[in-house]
C-alpha cells in the first residue's frame, strides 16, 4: 500500500497572534519551514519518487508548498474549520463575546458548531471525498503529501488511525511536523520527521 504524508502549514502569524481562522501568511518561522520541506521530503520519500501535493485554497498552505517542485492541487475541501462569527479572533476574546458557547464547545467539542460556520462533524463530512480519494490512491505510482489545518488534520489521522469522534478533536497535531503514514493490513505504520525552525 502507498504511503501518505501530511504537515500543517508553517507558522502563520494568526499562530503568533492566538487568533483562529483567517487567511493570514506565514510568520517568518513559518517560511523557513517552508524553505526545508523540500530536502526533507527528498531524503525521506523512499523508493516513491513521485509526489503530488494537496493544499488547501488558503494562503498559508500554499506558502508552505511553495518551495516544493512537485505537481500541486488545490482542494477547497482541506480548508479549515470554518468558525464563523469567531474567525479571526483569539480564545480569550471568543470566551468574553460568547461564553456560553465556549462552555458549550467543551461539553462536546466533536458536535459543537460555531454560528455561521462549521462543527467537526461538519469537516468530517466535508472531507470524505479527499478520504475517499486518499484510499483509492493505493494503486497510483506516486505519494502524496498533504499540507493542510489543525483540524483537517485531525480528522484525516482520526480516520486512519481509528480514533473514537469523541478522540478526534483533541488530536495532537503538532506544527513543522511531517507524519507519513502507511496503512497496513491493521491499521498504519506511522513516521514523525520534525523540523528544528
Ligand atoms: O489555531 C489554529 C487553528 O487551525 C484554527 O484556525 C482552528 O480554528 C483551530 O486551530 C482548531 O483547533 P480547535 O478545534 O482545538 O480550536
Amino acid at each position: 500500500p502507498k504511503s501518505f504524508f501530511f504537515t500543517r502549514h508553517g507558522e502563520s502569524m494568526f499562530n503568533v497572534a492566538g487568533k483562529i481562522g483567517g487567511d493570514a501568511d506565514l510568520s517568518p518561522r513559518g517560511q523557513d519551514f517552508a524553505k526545508r520541506l523540500p530536502d526533507l521530503l527528498k531524503d525521506n520519500l523512499g523508493e516513491e519518487t513521485k509526489l503530488t501535493v494537496w493544499t488547501s485554497t488558503l494562503k498559508r498552505t500554499m506558502q508552505t508548498a511553495a518551495y516544493l517542485s512537485w505537481p500541486q492541487l488545490q482542494w477547497k475541501q482541506l480548508d479549515e474549520l470554518d468558525s464563523g462569527v469567531c474567525d479571526q479572533l483569539t480564545y480569550e476574546e471568543i470566551e468574553e463575546k460568547f461564553p456560553s458557547d465556549f462552555t458549550e464547545r467543551d461539553q462536546d467539542k466533536f458536535n459543537y458548531r460555531y454560528h455561521g460556520g462549521e462543527s467537526y462533524r461538519d469537516l468530517v463530512q466535508r472531507l470524505e471525498p479527499v478520504i475517499m480519494e486518499l484510499e483509492r490512491h493505493h494503486e497510483a505510482d506516486h505519494a502524496i503529501l498533504i499540507v493542510g489545518h489543525q483540524a483537517v488534520l485531525r480528522a484525516i489521522y482520526a480516520y486512519f488511525l481509528n480514533y473514537s469522534l469523541d478522540e478526534l478533536p483533541y488530536v495532537k497535531i503538532p506544527l513543522h511536523t511531517v507524519v507519513k503514514l502507511t496503512p497496513k493490513a491493521y491499521g498504519c505504520r506511522e513516521d514523525r520527521f520534525a523540523v528544528d525552525v
